[in-house]
Order: C-alpha cells, then sequence, then structure tokens
C-alpha cells in the first residue's frame, strides 16, 4: 500500500465515530457503550476495592439462560496475579479478572443435564461473555478503563490447560478470558475499523458481503495496526492466531469432550 492510501486510511480511521440519532446521544449508558475502547496502557494507581466489587456485582447479576448462571470469576491484584502466575499482569494492569464459563457447579446439583458437552461448552461460553460484557460496561461507566484477553500472556482461551491447572478447575469449568482493569494512561485510541451495518443486519435473508467492504476493513486493519503497534503487523497477527487455533483446538478437545490428545 502506498503511503497516500496509507493516510487517507489513517484519517478515516481517526474521524470515524460510533453513529448515534441526536434524539438519544445524550445518555449516559449510551455514551458509556459507544465510547468504550480496548485500552491497552493503564496508570499504575490501583482501583479503590468498592468500585472492584461493583464490577464484580455487575458480572454476578448478568443476564443468563434459564438464570442458570454458568459462570465463575477469579479476581487478582497485580501483586496476586505476580505471585499466582510468577509474572506481570498484561498490560501492567493493576488489576484482572478471570472468567471462566462453568457448568460444573450446576451439574453438581441439577440432574437434568444429559450428556451434552458441545451444548454445555454452548452454553457456559454464551453466558459467561454477557457476565464479563456486563463487567466491562460497568467498569466503563465508573471510569475505569478495561481490556478483554484470550491470547495474550497466559490469560484466556489459548492457554486453558495451563489456566486449568494453575487455578485446579475441575471438569466443566472452562478459562474463556481475562479481563484487565485500571485507570487508563494517555486518552482513549481511535475507535478500530468495525464493519459497515451493511454486513451485518439483514431484514429478510442472509446475503453475502460485498468483497470491497471486506477489502476495505483489512486495509483499514493493516494501517490501523501499524499505527497503533509499529513493531507489529496485523498479517502477522493473525498468521500467530492460526498458529495457536490448532493447538488450542487440541486442548479444547480434550477439556470439552475428553478426546485424548493427538
Ligand atoms: C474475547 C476477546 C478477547 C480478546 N483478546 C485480546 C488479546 O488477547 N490481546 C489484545 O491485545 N486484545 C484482545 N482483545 C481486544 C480486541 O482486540 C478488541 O476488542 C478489538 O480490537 C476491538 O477494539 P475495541 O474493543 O476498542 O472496540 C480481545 C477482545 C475480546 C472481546
Amino acid at each position: 500500500m502506498g503511503p497516500l492510501a496509507f493516510w487517507k486510511h489513517l484519517k478515516e480511521i481517526a474521524l470515524t465515530r460510533p453513529q448515534a440519532p441526536a434524539s438519544v446521544a445524550g445518555s449516559p449508558l449510551l455514551r458509556t457503550i459507544l465510547n468504550r475502547r480496548s485500552i491497552r496502557r493503564f496508570e499504575s494507581r490501583e482501583v479503590p476495592e468498592e468500585t472492584l466489587q461493583v464490577i464484580l456485582e455487575a458480572g454476578r447479576v448478568a443476564p443468563s439462560s434459564v438464570n442458570l448462571q454458568p459462570w465463575s470469576f477469579f479476581p487478582f491484584s497485580a501483586a496476586q496475579w505476580k505471585q499466582h502466575f510468577g509474572e506481570a499482569v498484561p498490560f501492567a494492569a493493576p488489576h484482572a479478572v478471570i472468567v471462566c464459563g462453568d457448568t460444573h457447579r450446576l451439574k453438581s446439583t441439577l440432574k437434568e443435564f444429559p450428556d451434552s458437552p458441545l451444548f454445555e461448552y454452548t452454553l457456559a461460553v454464551m453466558n459467561a461473555s454477557l457476565a464479563a460484557m456486563n463487567m466491562n460496561v460497568a467498569a466503563e461507566a465508573l471510569g475505569v478503563s478495561s481490556l478483554m484477553l484470550s491470547e495474550t500472556g497466559k490469560s484466556g482461551i489459548f492457554h486453558a490447560d495451563y489456566l486449568k491447572e494453575k487455578l485446579a478447575l475441575p471438569d466443566g469449568v472452562f478459562p474463556l478470558m481475562t479481563i484487565v482493569f485500571g485507570y487508563a494512561k494517555g486518552g482513549y485510541p481511535a475507535m478500530p475499523p468495525k464493519l459497515p451495518a451493511s454486513c451485518l443486519i439483514f431484514r429478510d435473508r442472509y446475503r453475502e458481503t460485498q468483497p470491497e467492504l471486506l477489502e476495505d476493513w483489512y486495509a483499514k486493519m493493516t494501517v490501523g495496526y501499524k499505527a497503533a503497534f509499529p513493531l507489529k503487523t496485523f498479517k502477522g497477527q493473525l498468521k500467530f492466531y492460526r498458529d495457536h487455533i490448532q493447538k488450542a483446538e487440541q486442548v479444547l478437545r480434550k477439556m470439552v469432550f475428553h478426546y485424548p490428545e493427538e
């Protein structure tokens, strides 16, 4: 990509804002949701305990299928994380919560679950992710920034076997992600390129996305990535994903379906 195209994409990224009609733009909750960003630079200042408790409470009261609440949370301070895992919280955040899907607790009481590992895993992932998002939005509403992690550091689904061992997780408890929390250092970054509504929202039937829209998104991701992480590339990140997915797949097959390791 030439320098002209690079700067054009970068300018578009910098100027693009979430869309909301003026009639609702004043809603504080809407502003919180639309302006949320994944933050990767934190002050060392700690978040007050009371605020952390409210964030966890937002996770606890999240909606769930049949109110089954198939999740477990493991909160850590930076010092506790260091002591437990022998390394710093990713991105030097002062707080972290590991979010797990959890059908173990339910199954020990309810006998209604037939042998259904794929369904149980899906149920746990679907619901625990909603609880994670509730915590993320609650934090943002209280001026606390966050970042969900599944691959950076040994923090999520890519290291499910490591976390299972370190946290003594029984079968049916699946580590999904770590959310790191803290006060953002510097301002919020620009919104990374989101796909246009026309690719995602359908009226009557599914429609294939025009290739130009995906190409435009890919080009913007390439530019945005370079601007945010000068030493990395989006292509390199995708390759990292491809290389790690295969191992994660093996681990999850064993963890979820009890397949023997290949
Ligand atoms: C489940 C999940 C896992 C993620 N894992 C990582 C991660 O391991 N490392 C990272 O830097 N960002 C991670 N992210 C953050 C995404 O890169 C980020 O959400 C995306 O680029 C969109 O940016 P935004 O959150 O500011 O809209 C993750 C986000 C989600 C929802």
